[in-house]
């Protein structure tokens, strides 16, 4: 039996390749950041080409950082940012335009001209989403429709489509020599097009959004052998066998898989995950419909999402766009200079507002500042805005539940600061908790291609490597609690109505 599993997780930012062991603990990582494109106000790009370069380094890097080869390696699993769409030619492997990013709001006219006199929640019955630019779906059709030649090529069979975990599976199993066109449930259900029920597209959606369907992967389950690692990557022959979009595999990683249960992910944006078990929720609170994960031939489980485009993201705005600190984990330390946000409240709706609100003519506002305010409160009141908007979906989930959550499972590179955290869960009233290994995004791809190759047994064998590292419990005065959110619910209509 090999030793390890390895991850490929191409996320938002970087591209990173981690090789775990079997207690789930991380041997190895490699890692290589991409460049974000923004052409113009609320564009975001992503070369695929360069991630697909950067995928076959990193996994060379972690690879040479284990000091192992292929033939130590059982599965490889693969996670990613979802809803990014690539669209490229299956002869040449060029992509035909730059991937179109999951926060990128160019297409309001498409979710405006879709919607007509329906409304947003058109197809929601059937996909669990409200039509917004956020979904995959809107970004091809903004190719089709604005790329010269891309319609007639698509028409005629010569063209793929994939989120970036298709992206990477099809040229990792060979490309133009055969690669596999697919992805899993997790990711197609973000696309608009796949029906939660049957798990496949729904030629009526694809019909109103005038997509051809010879575009489209085939839909896998999350956990199942897509195929084998051709020899263009240090892999070769070594199976692919699980995919989960990157939220769905947090979730999956954190063990998460008992109905009830749920974790928030705090990572360029936010991504708050509560597990529905077999049955499809729909959500009378701004939450999303989604599939959570799917084990080869077993029913699919089900989940309410409740998404933050902007947490992470923020922090890199105020070091590159601001140069109000020269890294990330300073702000922790500005922040902790002052002894609250001394009445100032920063709502990152950078690309409008996601869950609970669905506001996409919202866009960011910094309110209540005096001439008392410093940078220090500037940076607190960016890591506030973090945890307000995470009470903003918890307080969703919490009502579309009808049970409120006892605890918190949380992960992502911000759980490292602490004065966030308990901020958390002092305005959550709820317990916060923080597992040993945070990489849970990687270990949940890495856990779902374990088990399809016999690497894992089950999911209790899974579930007995979470350990507990910390707790958050909630410390504050429940006036000065009601106070702070009520001041930043007022900060959020400030947002609003921003765009025609
Ligand atoms: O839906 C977008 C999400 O998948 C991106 O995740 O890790 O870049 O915040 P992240």
């Amino acid at each position: 039996m090999s030793k390890y599993v390895i991850a490929i997780d191409q996320g938002t930012t970087s591209s990173r390749a981690i090789v775990f062991d079997h207690s789930g603990s991380i041997v190895a990582t490699g890692q290589l950041e991409h460049e974000q494109i923004f052409p113009r106000a609320g564009w975001v790009e992503h070369d695929a080409n360069e991630i697909w370069t950067n995928t076959r380094e990193v996994i060379g890097q972690a690879l040479g950082k284990a000091n192992i080869t292929r033939h130590d390696i059982a599965a490889i699993g693969i996670t990613n940012q979802r809803e990014t769409a690539v669209i490229w030619d299956k002869n040449t492997g060029e992509p035909v335009y730059n991937a179109i990013v999951w926060q990128d709001a160019r297409t309001q006219s498409i979710v405006d001209r879709l919607a007509g006199d329906e409304g947003v929640d058109r197809f929601r019955d059937t996909v669990g989403l409200p039509l917004n630019t956020y979904f995959a779906g809107t970004k091809i059709v903004w190719i089709l429709e604005n790329v010269e030649g891309v319609r007639e090529r698509a028409e005629a069979g010569d063209l793929l489509f994939g989120t970036t975990d298709t992206w990477v599976l099809w040229n990792l199993t060979g490309g133009v020599n055969g690669g596999v066109h697919a992805t899993d449930v997790t990711n197609a259900s973000r696309t608009l097009f796949m029906d939660l029920r049957t798990l496949e597209w729904d030629d009526s959606i694809l019909e109103a959004f005038d997509v051809p369907r010879s575009l489209l992967p085939e839909i896998r389950s999350s956990s199942e052998i897509y195929g084998y690692a051709s020899d263009n990557s240090l892999l070769r022959e070594v199976p692919i066998a699980g995919i989960l979009g990157d939220q769905q595999a947090a979730t999956f990683g954190q063990a998460a898989f008992t109905r009830g249960e749920a974790k928030n992910t705090y990572g360029t944006g936010s991504f708050l995950i509560y597990n529905t078990g077999d049955e499809i929720v729909q959500s009378d609170n701004g939450l999303l419909t989604t599939v959570c994960y799917k084990l080869g031939d077993e029913p699919p489980v089900y989940a309410l999402e409740g998404s933050i485009a902007v947490t992470g993201s923020l922090v890199q705005w105020l070091r590159d766009n601001l140069g109000l600190i020269g890294s990330a984990p300073e702000i922790e330390t500005l922040a902790s200079s002052v002894e609250d946000n001394g009445g100032t409240y920063i709502v990152p709706a950078f690309s409008g507002l996601f869950a609970p609100h669905w506001r996409s003519d919202a866009r960011g506002a910094i309110v209540g500042l005096t001439r008392f305010v410093n940078k220090g409160h500037i940076a607190r009141a960016a890591l506030e805005s973090t945890a307000f908007q995470t009470r903003d979906v918890l307080d969703a989930c919490n009502a579309d539940s009808g049970v409120p959550l006892a605890e918190l499972k949380v992960d992502g590179g911000m759980v490292a600061n602490d004065t966030l955290m308990q901020f958390q869960a002092d305005i959550l009233d709820t317990d916060v908790v923080r597992p040993k290994v945070t990489e849970t995004t990687a270990l949940g791809a890495a856990y779902a291609a374990g088990l399809a190759v016999g690497y894992w047994k089950d999911l209790d064998e899974v579930a007995a490597n979470w350990q507990e590292d910390k707790r958050w419990t909630p410390s504050i005065d429940v006036a000065e609690r009601d106070r702070l959110y009520r001041n930043w619910q007022k900060a959020v209509t400030k947002t609003l109505d921003w765009v025609d």
